[in-house]
């Protein structure tokens, strides 16, 4: 049987001798394969004198078996070697700098609403909040603008239908129903801001449905309008840090302050007028006045020994103006290139 050594010695050498998987594959069906030399022994049997047939049988199979058994040895053999090779092509430089996640920023709303919050904490207020729905009563009836009052026209209301029909609920206007939610809970002296979303049906070059006020309100039993001056004259030296700011407040009218008033800001973006200032030197900036007895009687509070004061700011005005941004559009529009020089 030197032939059947033979075949086999030259076999496992051949399967030694390549690298490549589908040459390998290709050996075997030489050896192997339905018409491969080995194969063709097997089918010969028949031909052999039926008493050496077994022997002859068994040692063509130990031969076939040695030949699978060293195929599949050089398989492995070359699946790692082609591991090793991608694993040494794909090392890992960890010394390589990093490629950077780069950090995001604060949109420049929260910028201004975080500052003018630290500001008023600095002189000891602190922060409220309410329900952006609201209902008519807090919106509008208990700030003293009663029902068919022009002011509630004036507000271009966003009405939420419910289910005993529309009207009931709305979505707040202004950050003032919070004044009379926080007064219901909490008895006098106090001192509060309250920060938030209001929404107006109302959409232009200078108006969006949705803006940011704050609100304040002040009350103890010797608040008076100078205080209010102060503490709003300070504020916005800080906010705009300026401190010769020239301020000045005008008689205004709110249904929920008697007097009131509006306070102005000399123009933060000129010397001598600008399209911002409409060429007049000065900047409307808020509202404000004294808490009206009629406001103190929906919630209880004793006008006769408590006084108190008021204010509202708008937050985009007071950012567009500190941040010098010209188009309130660009708040919420979102655009990377103008978010990202804020960060
Ligand atoms: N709520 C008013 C508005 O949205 C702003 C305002 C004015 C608030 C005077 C006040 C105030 O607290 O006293 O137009």
């Amino acid at each position: 049987m030197t032939h059947l050594d033979h075949l086999l010695a030259e076999a496992i050498e051949l399967f030694n001798r390549t690298d490549d998987m589908t040459e390998l594959e290709q050996v075997k069906a030489r050896y192997l394969g339905r018409h491969g030399q080995l194969t063709e022994l097997l089918k010969g049997l028949g031909k052999i004198p039926p008493e050496e047939r077994p022997a002859v049988g068994s040692r063509i199979n130990q031969a076939k078996e040695a030949l699978e058994a060293a195929l599949s040895g050089r398989r492995e053999a070359i699946q790692e070697k082609k591991l090793e090779e991608q694993l040494i092509g794909e090392k890992l430089d960890v010394t390589l700098p990093g490629r950077g996640t780069g950090m995001g920023g604060l949109h420049p709303i929260t910028l201004a609403l975080d500052r003018i919050q630290s500001l008023f904490h600095s002189v000891g207020f602190t922060v409220a909040s309410g329900p952006e729905i609201e209902t008519d009563f807090y919106n509008f009836t208990a700030l003293n603008i009663p029902e068919n009052h022009p002011a509630r026209a004036m507000h271009d209301t966003f009405y939420v239908d419910d289910e005993n029909g529309a009207g009931e609920h709305l979505l707040r206007t202004h950050t003032s129903p919070v004044q009379i939610r926080y007064m219901e809970s909490n008895p006098p002296p106090l001192k509060v801001i309250a920060p938030g979303r209001v929404y107006r049906c109302d959409s232009d070059l200078t108006h969006t449905p949705m803006f940011h006020q704050v609100e304040g309100l002040w009350i103890d039993e010797s608040a008076n309008f100078s205080a209010l001056k102060g503490i709003l004259s300070d504020f916005m030296q800080h906010f705009f840090e300026r401190d010769d700011l020239p301020v000045r407040f005008r008689p205004s009218f709110f249904p929920f302050t008697e007097p009131s008033a509006e306070m102005d800001i000399g123009c933060v973006m000129c010397k001598t007028g600008c399209r911002v200032c409409s060429y007049t030197g000065w900047l409307e900036v808020l509202g404000c006045g004294m808490v009206h007895p009629n406001v103190f009687k929906h919630v209880n509070i004793d006008s006769q020994k408590y006084v108190g004061f008021a204010f509202g700011l708008g937050v985009e005005r007071l950012a567009m103006l500190r941040y010098g941004v010209n188009d309130l559009r660009l708040f919420f529009e979102n655009d990377l290139r103008f978010l990202k020089q804020f960060n």
